[in-house]
């Protein structure tokens, strides 16, 4: 941790924090997923299907940073302190479910080909690709479903529906993981790459935030505020993944090192060279926190997430 982000959080430690959120969210998880299997498995065709549900739980529960669910937590907590804590937990298990089949299809052949992920075969590899494809699908309506069954406020319900949708699909992951794949090996210039970062990884960070701060209560000029800060940390996280590509090892990461050049990605460290692309990741963080300014301490988490965004190593 650097002095930064120890200053912030120099209450409770950046780490203790991480892991009691991480411990939140797979329980969540795993209770959300139970629940849904119990009614399912009742059924006389979830017997027919074995590996569909073998994979979706393979992928979902596997590990991970648990960073979006994080901030759904962080964001409500940026704005109040008390938000129902049953409903952030099923905002949080939506964010991840996107998350993960946004994982599951990006190492598929078609698109990266990657056989690691979270140390891990990837589910392709672990099952078949078919089953990764429809595990992906899956996950992806399962999150829509919850959010059109929680127990708040259809209004509510409808907005972080919309949310999630924006930054999911064509305006948001999936339309920047198209423009991805139409530029590997094409030399594209910065704003190409800046909206290409921004739709396939910030995109789904930005709504993670929104949703979070939604389920709060948050105002307009809170929203605003948020928005501008979940701009800043989406952009700094998918540069620094880009630079952990380059200077980590394939044991650190739980994926292959170096995928990005062998792949002709177009990336931060290749346009702008590996110290330049660091320095924008830490602009963009101070970024972040000046769109905080005018949160008290309640925002202290989500400060500590911006600044461990740039400086995991994994
Ligand atoms: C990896 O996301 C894919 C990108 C959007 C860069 P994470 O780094 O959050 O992956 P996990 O969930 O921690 O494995
Ligand atoms: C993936 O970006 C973004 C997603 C929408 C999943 P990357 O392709 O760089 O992610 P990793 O490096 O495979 O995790
Ligand atoms: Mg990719
Ligand atoms: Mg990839
Ligand atoms: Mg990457």
């Amino acid at each position: 941790m650097t002095n930064e982000s120890s200053k912030i959080m120099s209450s409770v430690s950046l780490n203790d924090y991480l892991q009691q959120c991480s411990q939140r969210i797979d329980i969540a998880l795993a209770l959300e997923l139970g629940t849904f299997d119990s009614e399912f498995s009742a059924t006389p065709a979830a017997a027919l299907m074995p590996q569909l549900g073998a994979a979706m739980h393979y992928s979902l529960l596997g590990g991970g940073k648990r960073i979006r669910p994080m901030l759904v937590y962080a964001a409500a907590e940026a704005v109040r302190t008390n938000t129902d804590s049953i409903l952030l937990d099923r905002v949080a298990c939506a964010a991840e479910y996107i998350h993960a089949y946004s994982l599951i299809h990006d190492d598929l052949p078609a698109m990266d080909d990657d056989d690691l992920r979270r140390g891990r075969p990837t589910c392709h590899r672990q099952f078949d690709e078919a089953t990764a494809i429809l595990a992906g699908d899956a996950l992806q309506t399962r999150a829509f479903e919850l959010l059109a069954s929680l127990d708040c406020r259809p209004e509510l319900s409808l907005a972080l529906i919309r949310t999630l949708a924006a930054g999911s699909g064509q305006r948001g992951m999936v339309g920047g993981q198209a423009i991805d794949l139409a530029a590997v090996g094409q030399a594209i210039d910065r704003s190409h790459l800046e909206t290409m970062h921004r739709l396939k990884t910030g995109a789904l960070i930005r709504s993670s935030i929104r949703m979070g701060a939604l389920c709060a209560g948050a105002s307009e000029t809170q929203l605003h505020h948020l928005d501008a800060y979940g701009e800043a940390i989406g952009l700094s996280f998918q540069v620094h993944d880009d630079v952990l590509d380059v200077i980590s090892d394939t044991a650190t990461l739980g994926k292959q090192q170096g995928a990005d050049e062998a792949r002709n990605k177009p990336t931060y460290p290749a346009l702008l060279g590996l110290e330049a692309a660091q320095q924008l990741a830490l602009d963009l963080h101070h970024q972040a926190l000046h769109a905080l300014q005018h949160f008290g301490s309640g925002a202290d988490q989500l400060r500590a997430l911006s600044a461990y965004i740039i400086e995991r190593r994994h």
